[in-house]
């Protein structure tokens, strides 16, 4: 498809996601091409820029695109590249380590399906991830299209949904669902409906994840295990998934309102270290 803006999107998959090609990301971005972006934003879900070479600066520069960028307004922006703290809204995900110290988060292994900031009140709305440094195999980025997950619902159980809300708490070490301990109190935690609608295309989608959702308000405990055990393993299913083999200098971006998403595992002694900056929704 091609456009005025000389943009042009090419799907990933017949599920989710679009690869951006004509797109110069060192560059300031048209307001025409903001308004085309913002579009296949909420088209696509998932938006892969190819861009070698793009800096912090660069990549916020486009992350504000798509919403608040986190960090910004409270002197965090101006984030380090050597900087050893991770701040919010602006971190690597990574195994590399300086000194012995990990220079980020999520350095390891496999990660459970979740929708990131879901354990928070306000969500992040959506995440850009860079790929700097790839392992030779492994490492894929999966994404689950929850509306699509909805959609195939039959129609008694989106009614029984309608209304429930769910309890997430996450422990941020954690990458698989028995990792956090949903009883620690220090962990941060929130409750959402079950059956959320887009905050752009007012679409119905299914919002828990096995990572972070650990039961239904409201329901007995066999009864909430039960509903999550199936409802989990629906929006797993491979006809709503993509999967994305990194390539080094990709710009990823998801929407976090509509998909969940997952990493599959990959060699441990070898280095993976990727560059990620949050969205979210205006205060
Ligand atoms: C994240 C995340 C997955 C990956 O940055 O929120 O879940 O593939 N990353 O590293
Ligand atoms: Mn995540």
């Amino acid at each position: 498809m091609g456009s005025a803006t000389g943009l042009d999107f090419e799907p990933l998959s017949s599920v989710l996601g679009a690869r951006v090609r004509g797109l110069d990301l060192k560059r300031p971005i048209e307001p025409a091409v903001q308004n085309e972006l913002r579009q296949a934003f909420s088209q696509y879900g998932v938006l892969c820029v190819p861009a070698p070479g793009i800096d912090i600066e660069d990549q916020i520069r486009y992350a504000s695109v798509f919403g608040n960028v986190d960090g910004e307004g409270n002197g965090q922006l101006r984030f380090a590249e050597g900087e050893k703290r991770p701040k919010r809204g602006v971190m690597f995900v990574s195994n590399l380590r300086e000194n012995g110290d990990l220079v980020g988060v999520l350095p390891d292994g496999e990660m459970h399906f979740h929708s990131d900031g879901a354990h928070r009140e306000r969500p992040y709305r959506g995440t850009t991830l860079y790929a700097l440094i790839l392992p030779s195999r492994g490492g894929e980025t999966k994404f689950a299209n929850l509306t699509a997950a909805y959609e195939a619902l039959d129609s008694a159980m989106q009614q029984r949904l309608e209304g429930l809300q769910c309890r997430f708490v996450y422990d941020v070490r954690a990458t698989l669902r028995h990792q956090t301990d949903e009883s620690d109190d220090a962990l941060s935690t929130a409750t959402h409906f079950l059956v959320r609608r887009h905050s752009d295309t007012g679409k119905p989608a299914l919002y828990l994840s096995r990572l972070m959702t650990r039961s239904i308000v409201g329901l007995e405990k066999a009864e909430s295990d039960a509903l999550l055990a199936r409802l989990f393993d629906h929006c797993e299913e491979e006809r709503f998934v993509y999967a994305h083999s990194w390539q080094l200098g990709d710009l990823l971006l998801w929407d976090n309102r509509c998909l969940n998403h997952a990493r599959n595992d990959f060699p441990s002694e070898e280095q993976r270290h990727l560059r990620r900056v949050t969205v979210s929704d205006p205060a």
